[in-house]
């Protein structure tokens, strides 16, 4: 049930984000091929599934909201594109695929990515069948994530920290900014979307927060242990960046038990909710066991 519906959900999303391109009009084929190939190349697709979870945990309706969750997989795959560029953590594979700039060149992986964040916005303001003062807020939510005080707060940390040692708490913020941000507006846009009273947006937040944190520090441990050929990206990458990681800051069995203690206080939070929240419990406990 919980494998079949994220299936069924990614197919829902990819046939989306597809339709979202096509009513797209562009200046250049050459940058449209770019942002497709990163956006098309497969992924998780955890951040649209999130937002329709949350909104199913409230009003069962998870699938109205479409073009906002697909509006927060573009902006993810944009800060991917930029994350694998040579002067950041300089990166030949993602998705199973070569990286955007490998393909397309630098110039255009940078614009490709700046294209898909606009975008992303234009594609929340084509969502239907929500208030604007809702989708207002929704905007709100996105535009923070992913800015200073989110994504990109969070990676300007993340290089900051490269080669020097710094405490858990800076790591902490690191992590809740670089990853955290975007996992959060997810959750928060499908409970704020489903019109959740405050209690239930409150403890889905404290949920999406520690979802945030376990994600990131399953990816730093997959770093080190993980398959590249299942992760569709190459391991050893922070090790080769001199990155702050869980990893090296704790040790890799501390790292899988702070990982395992904010999933339990992820499932903690949903306490209050019945099996309406079944889905994010369950997505939750799985992050502790990927493989990619
Ligand atoms: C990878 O994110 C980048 C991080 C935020 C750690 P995902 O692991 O969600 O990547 P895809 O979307 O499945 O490729
Ligand atoms: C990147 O973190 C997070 C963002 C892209 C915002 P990482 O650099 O650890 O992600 P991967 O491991 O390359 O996917
Ligand atoms: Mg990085
Ligand atoms: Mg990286
Ligand atoms: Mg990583």
């Amino acid at each position: 049930m919980f494998k079949d519906l994220w299936k069924r959900r990614v197919k829902l999303v990819e046939e989306n984000l597809a339709e979202e391109l096509r009513l797209t009009k562009s200046l250049d084929e050459n940058l449209m091929r770019a942002m497709e190939y990163s956006l098309m190349a497969g992924g998780k697709r955890l951040r649209p599934i999130l937002l329709m979870a949350a909104a199913d945990a409230i009003n069962g309706k998870g699938e109205k909201y479409l073009q906002v969750a697909c509006a927060l997989e573009m902006i993810h795959t944009y800060s991917l594109i930029h994350d694998d560029l040579p002067a950041m953590d300089n990166d030949d594979y993602r998705r199973g695929k070569l990286t955007n700039h490998k393909v397309f060149g630098e110039a255009m992986a940078i614009l490709a990515g700046d294209a898909l964040l606009t975008l992303a916005f234009e594609v929340v303001l084509r969502q239907k069948n929500v208030p604007t003062g809702i989708l207002f807020s929704v905007l709100n939510e996105i535009s923070k994530a992913a800015g200073v005080a989110g994504m990109v707060g969070g990676q300007v940390i993340d290089l900051r920290s490269e080669g020097v040692q710094v405490d858990l708490t800076t790591l902490k913020l690191m992590h809740m900014g670089k990853t955290g941000a975007l996992f959060r507006a997810a959750i928060r846009c499908g409970a704020l979307l489903a019109q959740a009273p405050d209690k239930k947006l409150d403890a889905l937040t404290i949920y999406a927060e520690n979802f945030g944190l376990a994600f990131q520090i399953t990816d730093d441990i997959l770093d080190v242990e993980g398959d590249a050929q299942i992760l569709g990206k190459p391991t050893g990458s922070d090790i080769k960046n001199n990155k702050s990681t869980y990893v090296t800051l704790t040790s890799l069995a501390d790292a899988k038990k702070l990982a395992q203690n904010a999933v339990d206080d992820a499932l903690t939070a949903l306490e209050n909710f019945g099996s309406e929240a079944d889905f994010l419990r369950e997505l939750v406990q799985y992050l502790i066991d990927r493989k990619k």
